[in-house]
């Protein structure tokens, strides 16, 4: 079958490398410099939703893959399924319960999921008004996609106020009308629970956990994701009972009351509280990264039926998922200076001899001459899988250890429960 794959990340370079080896004909635009070395094609200079169309008709492509929220938001899914493609990928109303919290959140609530409970603000006065009240530390979140920078936890009343300012007085984040929602904070661990969803049916994919500050032990700022491991040391049967009974069950009824379109994935970012309780803190509709990395390197079989049973809503139909018994561990390469400021344009250097045991995506990587140079801020990562977290994390960071750029850096904590 011939796929297109949409983005340029670690994440669309793993799900391109697990459906090429499944021996389709796969395509992946933009990518990036390292995926074309990899001998993953790209529609060129394509770059409009028409020319992205037209390219995928003349490459004879019968299902799309989307991988970056951007492109959900602006309704790229619904444009190709009208032009006729199998699309992974909910339209922008399914989208809403990624790029806007507040419609997650009255979603969570009209589905009674557990969740954190919450208030909503549509101005300074109002904002300035209702953080007085109630406990700290609260979660304040943005309302609409801000490219990670929209989520803050206030430890203060000063820390909040702030916030507000940035928002309604500095307008950091445009001039155009904002919302903000507050949050109760719950303390725990996290989750990341994917799975194919068409609406009416869910088919989870194998758990995993993403290590999303940028320094050891969980310090320093957040980042896009700085590694994951699979399956996630805190899931068990028992957890998958709650989550599915307390989230999925009242959530897919709630979809199909609202005549929600969602095809897609739905990430499902989960708190686990100290009694083993599962609150929904946020959905994403698409792949994570870099969980998708680990994922893939899992996945026992073929990636494509399930990817045309999303996308027909017929996920009634699909098999379970077939998972390696081995653990997965995915280790990102950041550029000096990430998340702040990350410092590109450094020559990679250890990038061969290539190592069977472990697999490199490319997520921000460019090409001079000969030569890949960084190229974003989260440059590259190493996945590796071993019959326990022990052997998959000596493999992945024995392999990283060979491949260098000025300033890489690069968390050692990556699988370990902290
Ligand atoms: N790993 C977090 C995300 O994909 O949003």
């Amino acid at each position: 079958m011939n796929i297109l794959v949409l983005g340029s990340g670690g994440r669309e370079h793993a799900l391109a490398w697990k459906l090429k080896k499944h021996q389709h004909q796969v395509f992946l635009h933009p990518g990036n410099d390292g995926t074309l070395q990899e001998n993953i094609p790209n529609f060129g200079e394509a770059t409009t939703i028409e020319e992205i169309s037209l390219q995928a008709q003349k490459r004879n492509i019968s299902l799309v893959v989307i991988g970056p929220e951007a492109l959900l938001a602006q309704d790229f899914a619904t444009h190709l399924r009208l032009d006729g493609f199998l699309v992974v990928g909910p339209g922008k109303e399914g989208a809403q319960l990624e790029t806007s919290k507040v419609f997650a959140k009255q979603f969570m609530a009209k589905a009674s999921l557990p969740t954190a409970p919450f208030k909503i603000y549509s101005n300074l006065n109002e904002f300035n008004q209702g953080i007085k009240q109630g406990h700290y530390p609260k979660v304040l979140k943005l309302d609409g996609l801000a490219a990670g920078k929209g989520v803050v936890i206030a430890q203060d009343l000063s820390q909040a106020l702030n916030f507000g300012e940035s928002v309604w007085k500095k307008n950091l984040f445009g001039a155009s009308s904002h919302k903000i929602l507050e949050e109760s904070f719950i303390s725990g661990v996290e989750l990341s629970y994917l799975g194919f969803c068409d609406g009416k049916h869910f088919v989870p994919l194998s758990s995993s956990t993403d290590f999303k500050r940028v320094f050891d032990g969980n310090n320093g700022p957040n980042t896009g994701g700085m590694g994951a491991i699979s399956p996630s040391p805190y899931f068990n049967s028992e957890l998958e009972k709650k989550i599915s009974d307390q989230v999925l069950t009242p959530l897919l009824h709630t979809m199909r009351k609202e005549k929600l379109d969602f095809r897609g994935i739905l990430y499902i970012g989960i708190m686990i509280d100290s009694d083993q309780n599962p609150y929904v803190l946020e959905f994403n509709t698409r792949f994570g990264d870099p969980e998708t990395q680990v994922l893939m390197l899992r996945i026992e079989e073929d990636l494509a039926p399930i990817l045309i049973a999303t996308a027909r809503a017929e996920l009634d139909l699909a098999a379970p998922l077939k998972w390696s018994s081995q653990t997965g561990i995915y280790v990102v390469g950041a550029a000096p200076g990430y998340p702040e400021k990350p410092a590109l344009g450094s020559p990679i250097s250890g990038l061969t001899p290539t190592d069977p045991n472990t697999q490199i995506f490319f997520s921000g990587v460019k090409k001079k001459n000969v030569h890949l140079l960084t190229a974003g801020g989260r440059v590259l990562g190493v996945g590796a899988l071993g019959k326990d977290v022990h052997m998959a994390r000596q493999r992945a960071y024995q392999r990283l250890e060979q491949i260098s750029w000025d300033g890489m850096h690069y968390r050692k904590d990556i699988g370990l429960t902290l």
